[in-house]
Parts: structure tokens; C-alpha cells; sequence
């Protein structure tokens, strides 16, 4: 009897018809297996970071409603200006300095050594101090470090190509060969100096230092010290003090403490023992800083901040909170005094006094740019993992910002990740306008190194007096490392150089 459908197939013609199901679909899941793959291998492959290249190859560019051009004026051919050709005076220097990287055991306070990267075998390296004004000759030798050095001097807004950044203004400097800089000390303040090629390494393992512009009229009786915290193999330090260091100070003496942190995260600091003022921050002096006390300072990485105190008969502690890393400062051999807690921190956005300033928030700006940091899914150099983006592109398929010569400036930067990022551009310093919609009440606030913190937004603005091709990028070098790295680039301005490359520059 014949029965329509399928009740009545027999047992056999119901396997037949299930398993050539089954089979349609496993065939359809290698399908789609195997173009989801193609598709994630060539985000992969794409994502590549080519083994050489120009900066100015990737990325694209945002004129900011300004003038747009050939900014890919290539290669130094084409015309246009080389960053090759933007270097300093010539002439006689004024001051004159050899630093020679070299592998060394350094010591901490302690005893524990440490098998560090040094500039002439110490970490810190040599303090570098000159006069506002002097014309300053820097050469740089590398003894031994085998992935190269460069010397890019944080926050002093030197002409681009002493600006030491490897694959950008100039090659990595390799053992045995030599590269010296040249530039006119225009500024006042803490600076510092550290290489940029393979920043996220050799600045953690010890190749860094200070650089100090003194003001022509220094005050004579004044006590000067720089005070450097730096986290070497994972124990925190205050010049190299892991436990509590001493410098003698008689009571009375006005004393000036710079604060610099070469580390790749905020430290707070702590001054406890003396009221005291924020003198300067990243080299630029604060008008009419008032007195605080019990003020946590967060200093950010690759920031400075310069303390301003009249030291008491018994003495100040300035320490990094919570650990074992101070300097007990002060007239006697008597304990400083136990460190106490902040209640709360500094913060510059309301902090001194408001002085005339050459541009602000209501000033008629030529370009306005958009830096919104985030983190993503995606591939950075062919691995997966969730990235940095900047504008919603993982590197290096962030923004360039291209300026003109002379443009005033408008940048906000977001940060909608739950990382903190100090935010670093090069040969340049911006003034800060706002603070999640809050304008900046206090002195003049102008900044080369701005913690941006989880969901914070700045409004930063500087005018573009500097032409080059300039980093701008997370001062967490880790970060940097993992993309959160970009351009500022002017119209006209061409690199020579590349990352990778015969010298393998790696700036990051
Ligand atoms: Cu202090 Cu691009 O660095
Ligand atoms: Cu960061």
C-alpha cells in the first residue's frame, strides 16, 4: 500500500534523509567556519604593523575644519619642508653635555642592585641644569645598547628634529655610533630627558634623566632639589631611595622640590611636615599658588610638579604614599615626621589665580579636533585582544591632526575607557580650558603631560608656532606600545625616516 509523506517511509529511508541533513549542515558550518576564519585572518593580516614604514602612510587625516593639503608632501621629494632640516642654532654652545647609554648595575638605597640601562652608568642619569637662554649641545653616544637609543627631551619644546623620536625625527642611534642634539634652553622649569626607541623598555629599565632650565636670576639662597620617582624591577623609588633618604636642610631655607615621575603610572606624593605651595607644573610656573597642606599630589607619568616650602626645625618627609620610598628632609639627624594620609588632592583646574593668557575659550580657533580614547575588540599587529582606539580606530588606523603654521589650536580629549592616560604632544604645551564642561578657574594651566582619567573629558587648546611631525601620544609607555599613539602633523612637513627600517626604530 502507498502511503503519501514521509509515516510511511520505512526505517532506513528516514536515516537516508537525516543524515543527508545532517551532512547539508555540517557542510554549511565549514562554511561559514571557514569564512568566518577568512574573515579574523584577514582582519589579523591586515592589522600587521608592516615590518618598514613612514608614520605619514597610515592613519588618516583630520584637518579640523581648517585648510586641508598635502601634508603627504612624501618623503622629503615633492617639495615641502624636511624634519630632517628643522634643527637647532648653530654656534657656540653655551652648554655642552656627553651622555653615553650603557648597560650598569645600579643600587638602590638599600643595597639591592639592579641590572639596569643607564645614561654614563648611573639611573637617574646625570643632571642636566642649564640657563634660560643658553644654547645647549647634547651629545648622545651608545656604548652597548643593542636595540638602540635616542634622548627626546620631555616637555622642552625644541625644534623638531632634536625632538629625538626614533622612525620620526632620526634613526635609533645603535652601539658605537653617536647623534648629538642642539637647541635653545627658551623655556624655565623641570624637564626631563629619556630615549624614545623602545620607550616602553629602556625609560622602565633606567634610560632617563632630569633636565633643569635654572631662570637667569635664580634666587641664590635657595635650596634646589629634584626629587625622581621611578619604580625599578617593581620597587617603587625617591632618587633611588627604596626606603626613607635624607637630605640636610637647615631650617628657614626656602626650598624648591622637583617632582618628576618617569614612571608609567600617576604617583601620589606626599609632603607631609610643612605647608607648601605647586610652584610649577610641567615647567611652566603657576600665578599666585596658594598654600595647602595634607594635599595628596598625583603626579601623572611623565609629569612635574615643582614644591614650593620654607623648611621647619623639624624637618619634611616627602614620600611616594603607601610605600617605603622618601626622603626625610630637614636641619637634624631626628626622625621626620610619620607621613600623613592626604584627605584629598590637588587640583590644579581651580588652583591659584587667574592671570591674561594669549588664547582661551572663547577665542576664534582655526582648527578643532576630537581625541576620544576607548577600548575595543580587534587586532593590533596580528593579535587579538581587546585594544586602544583613538576615534574608534585601533593603531595605525588613528587620526593624524593636521595644523597649519600658526593655527590656533582646540582639542578635546575624551577618555571613555577605564584606564587613566596622561596624554603627551610633543613640542608643544596646551592650556587647559575645561574640565567636563567645568572652565579652569585658577592660575594659567598649561600642561605637556595631562592625566585624563576614567570618563573625563578635557578642552585643551595651543597654537601651532612649532612645525614638525610630533608624537602625540599616552605617557603610560605601555600603552603607547599597544597603539594609544598618534600624530600631529603640519602641512608641508615631511619625515625622511621610518619606523623599522635598517636602524629597527621602534619608538614606542
Ligand atoms: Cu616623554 Cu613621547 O615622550
Ligand atoms: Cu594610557
Amino acid at each position: 500500500m502507498l502511503v503519501a509523506g514521509t509515516a510511511g517511509l520505512g526505517a532506513c529511508e528516514h536515516g537516508r534523509v537525516r543524515s543527508l541533513v545532517a551532512k547539508v549542515a555540517a557542510a554549511v558550518l565549514v562554511v561559514i567556519l571557514v569564512a568566518a576564519l577568512a574573515v579574523i585572518g584577514k582582519a589579523s593580516w591586515d592589522s600587521r604593523l608592516p615590518g618598514t614604514y613612514s608614520v605619514m602612510d597610515y592613519g588618516t587625516p583630520e584637518y579640523g575644519g581648517g585648510a586641508e593639503g598635502a601634508w603627504h608632501a612624501h618623503h622629503g621629494h615633492g617639495g615641502g619642508t624636511s624634519v630632517a632640516d628643522l634643527h637647532g642654532p648653530a654656534g657656540l654652545p653655551d652648554a655642552r653635555f656627553v651622555l653615553t647609554a650603557r648597560h650598569a648595575r645600579i643600587h638602590l638605597a638599600s643595597g639591592r642592585a639592579v641590572a639596569a640601562l643607564t645614561f654614563d652608568g648611573r639611573s637617574p642619569g646625570p643632571e642636566l641644569r642649564v640657563r634660560q637662554g643658553d644654547l645647549v649641545e647634547v651629545t648622545l653616544v651608545n656604548e652597548d645598547v643593542d636595540e638602540g637609543v635616542t634622548i627626546h627631551w620631555h616637555g622642552v619644546d625644541v625644534p623638531n628634529a632634536e625632538d629625538g623620536v626614533a622612525g620620526v625625527t632620526q634613526d635609533a642611534v645603535l652601539p658605537g655610533q653617536r647623534h648629538v642634539y642642539r637647541f635653545r634652553a627658551e623655556q624655565v622649569g623641570t624637564f626631563w630627558y629619556h630615549t624614545h626607541q623602545v620607550s616602553s623598555k629602556e625609560v622602565r629599565r633606567g634610560l632617563f634623566g632630569v633636565f633643569v632650565i635654572e631662570p637667569r636670576d635664580a634666587p641664590s639662597n635657595e635650596r634646589d632639589l629634584t626629587v625622581v620617582a621611578h619604580t625599578f624591577d617593581g620597587v617603587p623609588t625617591l632618587n633611588r631611595n627604596d626606603a626613607a633618604g635624607r637630605a640636610r636642610v637647615a631650617a628657614g631655607t626656602p626650598v624648591r622640590l622637583r617632582l618628576v615621575n618617569t614612571d608609567s603610572a600617576e604617583q601620589r606624593l606626599t609632603v607631609t611636615g610643612s605647608p607648601f605651595r605647586v610652584l610649577a607644573i610641567d615647567g611652566t610656573d603657576l600665578h599666585e599658588p596658594g598654600e595647602l597642606e595634607n594635599v595628596g599630589l598625583l603626579v601623572p607619568a611623565g609629569g612635574r610638579f615643582d614644591v614650593g616650602l620654607t623648611m621647619p626645625s623639624r624637618g619634611v618627609r616627602v614620600g611616594i604614599e603607601g610605600t617605603d620610598a622618601a626622603i626625610q628632609l630637614g636641619p637634624s639627624r631626628g626622625p621626620a615626621p610619620a607621613e600623613v594620609s592626604p584627605t584629598e588632592d590637588f587640583d590644579p583646574l581651580s588652583y591659584g589665580e587667574p592671570a591674561p593668557t594669549p588664547f582661551g575659550a572663547s577665542s576664534d580657533f582655526d582648527r578643532r579636533f576630537t581625541l576620544t580614547i576607548t577600548r575595543k575588540p580587534g587586532f593590533f599587529d596580528g593579535l587579538p585582544g581587546l585594544q586602544w582606539a583613538i576615534n574608534g580606530h585601533i593603531y595605525p588606523d588613528v587620526p593624524t591632526f593636521v595644523v597649519d603654521e600658526g593655527d590656533l589650536v582646540q582639542v578635546t580629549i575624551a577618555n571613555d575607557s577605564k584606564g587613566i592616560h596622561p596624554m603627551h604632544l610633543h613640542g608643544h604645551h596646551v592650556l587647559v580650558l575645561s574640565r567636563d564642561g567645568v572652565r579652569a578657574s585658577g592660575s594659567p594651566w598649561w600642561s605637556d603631560t595631562l592625566n585624563v582619567r576614567p570618563g573625563e573629558s578635557y578642552v585643551v587648546a595651543f597654537r601651532a608656532d612649532n612645525p614638525g611631525l610630533w608624537m602625540d601620544h599616552c605617557h603610560n609607555l605601555k600603552h603607547a606600545a599597544d597603539g594609544l599613539t598618534m600624530h600631529v602633523a603640519y602641512l608641508g612637513v615631511s619625515t625622511p625616516f621610518e619606523v623599522g627600517a635598517a636602524h629597527h626604530n621602534t619608538p614606542e
